[in-house]
C-alpha cells in the first residue's frame, strides 16, 4: 500500500478541492492493429467493489440497445456466482472454458438472451486465458472473428476487483465503464481500480456510472467526490456516464431470472437504463480514440500476458 493511499481515502470521503488539470501520461500499451473494424465498440463494465450492479446494467443496457436495433454481444467475464445466465434464466450448457480448450465453437456456446442479445457465458476456469499458448488464443481469434462481423458492440460484464482477469478485460476493452453505487467503500474501491488502470496498463479514459442513487443530485454528488480525488491525485479526468435509481423492481426481476427491462421497461431503473443505452448507442466515438475495435479488443488479448 502506497504512502498517500490514506490521504487519497479521507478525500475521497470528504471530497476536496476540485483542480483543473490536464489528461497526463502515455499510452504504454503500445498495441495497435492495421485492419480495424471502428464500428464494434467493445465497453467493459467494471467496479472496483462486488455487487454494485455490473451484472444487471450489462444485461439491461444490452436489451435496450438492442431494442435501438443495435447488434449486442455480451462477454461474461465475471466469476462471480450471480452470473449474466443466472439473472437471465438461461442455462448455458458450453461456455467460454470449453472454447478455450478448443472442445466446443463459439457458436456452440453462445446463448440468445432478451431482445436477441447474444452472451458468451462465463466459466470458473476462465482464469487460464491468460495462460493460454499464442497458438490457442490465434485459434480463439479465429473463432471470434467469425462472430464478431455482424455486431455494433461488445459488453463485457467482468468481475469486481483488481485481480487478474479484470485486469486483463478491461486493459483489452477500449471503452471502461466503472460502475459504483454511493456506498464509501464502493467509491474507494472504484478510485483504487482507476488507480491501477491508469498507473499500471495506461488507461485514461473512465466513464463513471453511479447506481442505486436515491435521485439525480446524488448520483451527481458520487460522482463530484470520485473525480475531484481523480483530479487530484491522478491527475486525469474521468467523464460522467450517468447515473441509476435504486429501484425495489430490479431484486424482484432478479429473483424471478428475468431482464428489469423485459420485466418493467417502465421502472425507474429501466428508464435510467434506456437513457444511458441511447446516450451509448447515439453517440458517436471520437475519431482520435478510434481503438475500440473488436480486432483491437482480441489482438489484446492474445498479444498480452497479465497473471
Ligand atoms: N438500481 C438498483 N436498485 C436496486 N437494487 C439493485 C440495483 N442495482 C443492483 N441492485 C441489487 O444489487 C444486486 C447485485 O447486482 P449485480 O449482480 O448486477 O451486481 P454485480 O456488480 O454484477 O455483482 P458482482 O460483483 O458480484 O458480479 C442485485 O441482485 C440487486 O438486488
Ligand atoms: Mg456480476
Amino acid at each position: 500500500m502506497e504512502g498517500d493511499q490514506a490521504a487519497q481515502l479521507r478525500h475521497l470521503k470528504n471530497g476536496g478541492d476540485a483542480r483543473d488539470s490536464m489528461t497526463k501520461g502515455t499510452d504504454r500499451s503500445g498495441f495497435h492493429c492495421d485492419q480495424r473494424d471502428s464500428s464494434i465498440r467493445v465497453i467493459a463494465i467494471t467496479s472496483g467493489k462486488g455487487g454494485v450492479g455490473k451484472t444487471n446494467i450489462t444485461a439491461n443496457l444490452g436489451y435496450f440497445l438492442s431494442k435501438m436495433k443495435k447488434r449486442i454481444m455480451i462477454i461474461d467475464a465475471d466469476m462471480g456466482l450471480a452470473n449474466i445466465d443466472l439473472i437471465l434464466g438461461l442455462t448455458p450448457k458450453y461456455n467460454l472454458y470449453h472454447v478455450l480448450k478448443g472442445e466446443r465453437t463459439i457458436a456452440d456456446t453462445l446463448m440468445v438472451g432478451p431482445g436477441g442479445i447474444k452472451i458468451l457465458p462465463s466459466a470458473s476456469g476462465i482464469q487460464e486465458i491468460t495462460e493460454l499458448s499464442k497458438g490457442q488464443k490465434l485459434a480463439l481469434l479465429d473463432e471470434l472473428n467469425a462472430v464478431n462481423e455482424n455486431l455494433d458492440f461488445v459488453l463485457i460484464d467482468t468481475g469486481a476487483g483488481i485481480a487478474g482477469n479484470v485486469m486483463y478485460f478491461n486493459m483489452a476493452a477500449k471503452e471502461i465503464i466503472v460502475v459504483t453505487s454511493p456506498e464509501p467503500t464502493s467509491l474507494t474501491d472504484a478510485y483504487a481500480l482507476i488507480k491501477i488502470l491508469y498507473r499500471r496498463y495506461a488507461r485514461k479514459r473512465f466513464r463513471i456510472l453511479v447506481n442505486m442513487v436515491k435521485d439525480p443530485a446524488e448520483g451527481k454528488e458520487i460522482f463530484k467526490r470520485l473525480s475531484h480525488a481523480t483530479d487530484h491525485f491522478l491527475n486525469i479526468t474521468i467523464e460522467y456516464l450517468g447515473y441509476i435509481l435504486y429501484d425495489d423492481k430490479l431484486p424482484e426481476a432478479v429473483k424471478r431470472q428475468k431482464a428489469l427491462a423485459e420485466l418493467h421497461p417502465y421502472a425507474p431503473a429501466s428508464k435510467c437504463m434506456a437513457s444511458l443505452a441511447e446516450k451509448l448507442g447515439m453517440e458517436d466515438m471520437p475519431v482520435q480514440d478510434e481503438q475500440g475495435s473488436i480486432k483491437f479488443f482480441w489482438d489484446n488479448i492474445i498479444n498480452t500476458n497479465h497473471g
